[in-house]
């Protein structure tokens, strides 16, 4: 979803967020406490959106099946999908890579922080799905290597328009470039560097 709630052109593009929790009447936004555009946030201000953008998640979580999340930044563009395995039954183990408030997360998910590569090779073996939220480094993507098919590496980075007019999402997928904003903004990770 894109997000604008500040005056004037500055930032002139719109901001990419992710809800971090889905409520009855909205969704829940995360912003890092020295983000420039917070203190236009305010109770009744009026906030423009675009979108959903994009498909939805493609995992599809099950009773029992082991889905590890792995963060590079703040997690909370992983919670919806969290909750949702959560619901249906499914077991998440969550890799974090920083620190985070880890009393604001629902006591079922497995926390795990470290070095991401460290904590993914212990961790794979159990791994039935799997979710990053960044594209995978070379490391972390051989690592990776037997769960590839049932994974996915969210694109978070900047969506200028959301409606595939500007092609500055283009990501090479397999042998085809692919746009986050209509084709993402979650990417399988099987094409990510197919040749
Ligand atoms: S953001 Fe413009 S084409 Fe995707």
């Amino acid at each position: 979803m894109l997000a604008r709630y500040w005056p004037g052109i500055d930032p002139y593009l719109s901001k990419v967020v992710f809800p971090a929790a889905l409520t009855s009447d909205g969704f829940v936004l995360e912003l890092p406490a020295e983000d420039p555009t917070l203190p236009y946030l305010t109770p009744g201000k009026e906030c423009q959106l675009t979108g959903p953008l994009g498909q939805p998640v493609p995992i599809r979580p099950q009773p029992n099946v082991h889905l590890l999340l792995i963060c590079s930044r703040s997690p909370h563009t992983m919670l919806p999908l969290a909750q949702k395995a959560l619901d249906s039954g499914a077991d998440v183990t969550l890799l974090l890579e920083h620190p985070y408030p880890l009393n604001s997360l629902d006591t079922r998910i497995e926390i795990r922080r470290g070095e991401l590569l460290t904590l993914l090779t212990d961790h794979i073996d159990w791994a039935e799905q799997v979710c990053l939220d960044c594209m995978p480094g070379a490391d972390l993507y051989a690592t990776l290597q037997p769960i590839l098919r049932n994974g996915y590496a969210l694109f978070t980075e900047t969506i200028p328009c959301g409606i595939g007019a500007c092609q500055s999402c283009a990501v090479q997928i397999g042998k085809t470039c692919v746009l986050a904003c209509i084709n993402g903004p979650f990417l399988p990770l099987s094409k990510v560097y197919e040749q």
